[in-house]
């Protein structure tokens, strides 16, 4: 049994949707994903999405590390995969987390402004770069609830409204009914 860690940035290959609950959308389904199956296999590590890229950092038990590493390979919500770092390890780094996602945040943009970086483009990162950007999601405290966009509690479309037309109907009906009450009641 034999550690290793893995990490690779790639690019989106989706159009980024408005950010919900602090999460995009798209991103917050890969968490989902990645937190339940890595669970299982002991893998940990987390992910960094911004400027349409993603970084992510993954250490366990090679053989996990690698079949989990060939499915993402091959998801295509991503493209141009590039493998960073990928070596044995003696001892696991993180503790208690399955797959930590680290937000857009101060620590990231002071890590890009410290290298001159204008944009997160973690496919050129030198050795360097990608050992300070694993330190940031090691020591990130952050982390967002995820939305489960698959649920179908969440993902139910509202009940459309009543168009304006079939509303002034109803309005016309009620008032009639009033009026048809209101005239019964005289009546009597
Ligand atoms: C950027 C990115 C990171 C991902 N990270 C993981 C991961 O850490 N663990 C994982 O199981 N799946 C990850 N996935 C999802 C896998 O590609 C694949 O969809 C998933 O493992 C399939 O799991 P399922 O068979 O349980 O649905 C990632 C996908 C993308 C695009």
């Amino acid at each position: 049994m034999s550690l290793m860690r893995l990490a690779y940035a790639s690019e989106a290959t989706f159009e980024a949707k408005p950010v919900e609950q602090g999460v995009e959308p798209h991103v917050a389904r890969i968490l989902m994903t990645s937190r339940r199956n890595n669970a299982k296999t002991e893998l940990v590590g987390g992910l960094y999405y911004g400027d349409d890229h993603f970084f992510q950092y993954l250490e366990g038990e090679e053989a996990e590390v690698r079949k989990t590493y060939q499915r993402i390979l091959s998801d295509d919500r991503h493209r141009n995969v590039r493998t960073l770092i990928e070596e044995p390890l003696t001892g696991r780094t993180f503790s208690s987390w399955s797959m930590k996602y680290v937000p857009a945040s101060a620590d990231v943009r002071s890590f890009l402004s410290s290298h001159g970086l204008d944009r997160f483009n973690p496919m050129d990162f030198s050795r360097r770069q990608c050992e300070e950007m694993i330190e940031l999601i090691r020591q990130s405290s952050q982390d967002q609830k995820l939305v489960n966009h698959d649920d179908p509690a969440v993902s139910r479309s509202k009940p459309a409204a009543f168009s304006p037309v079939v509303r002034t109907g109803l309005v016309i009906a009620a008032v009639g009914l009033i009026g048809a009450l209101a005239y019964a009641g005289t009546m009597l």
